[in-house]
């Protein structure tokens, strides 16, 4: 495969085509296709009106051999696809979670990983049983009825993948599926995808022994190093955009930069290149409650959460919310009860 300019120009339907014609489907990708088929059907059926948001959050990992012991990994903990997922389920969308296996979770996101371990909020009752602890009752009961509503509604899918090709293979399949949907699909397209992987056909089967020294074949080992051959992963979105997504369906992205001087002007350029409808731009070290949204009008509009609030994320979907709207119809969207909740 030819390796992509250096200043990321969107690479040409070609290349992608290639991409998904070199490289095995994943295994589980039947499966998921049969859940979402169904998912799409059952609201197209009950709730013809209901927009469904397509989701995407956490990091793709790129395996060095197939076999896999070892990796290259992309940051990101899912908060910012599992806070927004709530915040889109609140506005009345049915959400199909596309999310990097054991990332965060809508609902359970409260109460797990390190920082909020569940085992903190319970205690042991007088009489032996296992509590929530008084001072999380309200908050908890808060998340679980959401979480109930959300479920017995079935207007939540949750799908898990974890390698960039599990990813882009998923991706692809269910933006095509969204297409009967028409203008009531969203894309959200939130998860920190690989940039860089290694092909099929040059990676090592088993697990790369530490006097080979090398990997994606091609590659020198100097001594005991271990040299990674690597080929540019082919820029989807705007395939998704042109041919993948159905017509006058929302499609946002995210544009993460660690220098504050490239973020805006990186967030205008995938808007000329890809011709879809937003960016949300965020800072590494900023992400937790500050994001810029750039429209293709040249729109450039700051949201930010108060310092005292810092404590909590911000999704910035209340807002995108309006902008959808406002771009399909103006029906209003069935809330059925939804509340505000802070991320
Ligand atoms: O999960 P958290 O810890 O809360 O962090 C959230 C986040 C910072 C990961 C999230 O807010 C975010 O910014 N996600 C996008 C980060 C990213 O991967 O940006 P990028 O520069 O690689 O991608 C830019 C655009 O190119 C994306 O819209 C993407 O869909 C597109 N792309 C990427 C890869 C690919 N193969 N084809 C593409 O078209």
């Amino acid at each position: 495969m030819p390796p992509e300019p250096s200043n990321g120009v969107a690479a040409p339907v070609c290349q992608v085509d290639d991409y998904f014609h070199n490289t095995p489907p994943p295994k589980t990708l039947a499966s998921h296709q049969a859940l979402v088929r169904e998912f799409i059907q059952y609201h197209l059926e009950n709730s013809p009106s209901r927009r469904i948001v397509l989701v995407t959050s956490g990091g793709t990992n790129v395996p060095l051999e197939n076999q896999t012991v070892r990796f290259i990994d992309n940051f990101s903990a899912g908060t910012r696809g599992a806070t927004s997922a709530e915040y889109f389920l609140q506005q009345g969308y049915a959400v199909i979670f596309l999310h990097r296996r054991f990332s965060l979770l809508p609902y359970s996101r409260h109460y797990s990983h390190s920082t909020n371990c569940f085992l903190d909020f319970m205690n042991e009752s007088d009489d032996g049983r296992v509590v929530v602890r008084t001072e999380y009752q309200d908050e908890m009961r808060k998340v679980l009825q959401q979480y109930h509503h959300a479920k017995d509604n079935r207007l939540l899918l949750v799908l898990p993948f974890t390698t960039v090709t599990e990813y882009l293979f998923e991706l692809r399949s269910l933006t095509v599926m969204m297409q009967p949907l028409g203008n009531r699909a969203l894309f959200y397209l939130a998860a920190a995808v690989s940039d860089f992987f290694i092909p099929r056909d040059r990676m090592e089967e088993h697990k790369i022994q530490s006097r080979e020294g090398h990997a994606g074949d091609q590659g020198s080992g100097a001594g005991r190093q271990l040299v990674i051959n690597l080929d540019p992963v082919p820029k989807v979105l705007s395939t998704l955009v042109q041919s993948w997504a159905p017509r006058g369906s929302m499609i946002v992205s995210f544009k993460l930069e660690t220098d504050p001087s490239l973020l805006v002007s990186k967030a205008e350029q995938a808007l000329k290149r890809y011709h879809h409808d937003l960016v949300i731009g965020n800072l590494l070290m900023t992400r937790k409650w500050e994001v810029v949204f750039v429209t293709p009008d040249g729109g450039e509009r700051w949201i930010r959460v108060p310092k005292s609030r810092r404590s909590k994320s911000i999704s910035g979907v209340e807002e995108l919310v309006g902008k959808a709207e406002r771009k399909h119809d103006p029906e209003p969207v069935d809330l059925e009860g939804g509340t505000m909740m802070d991320g």
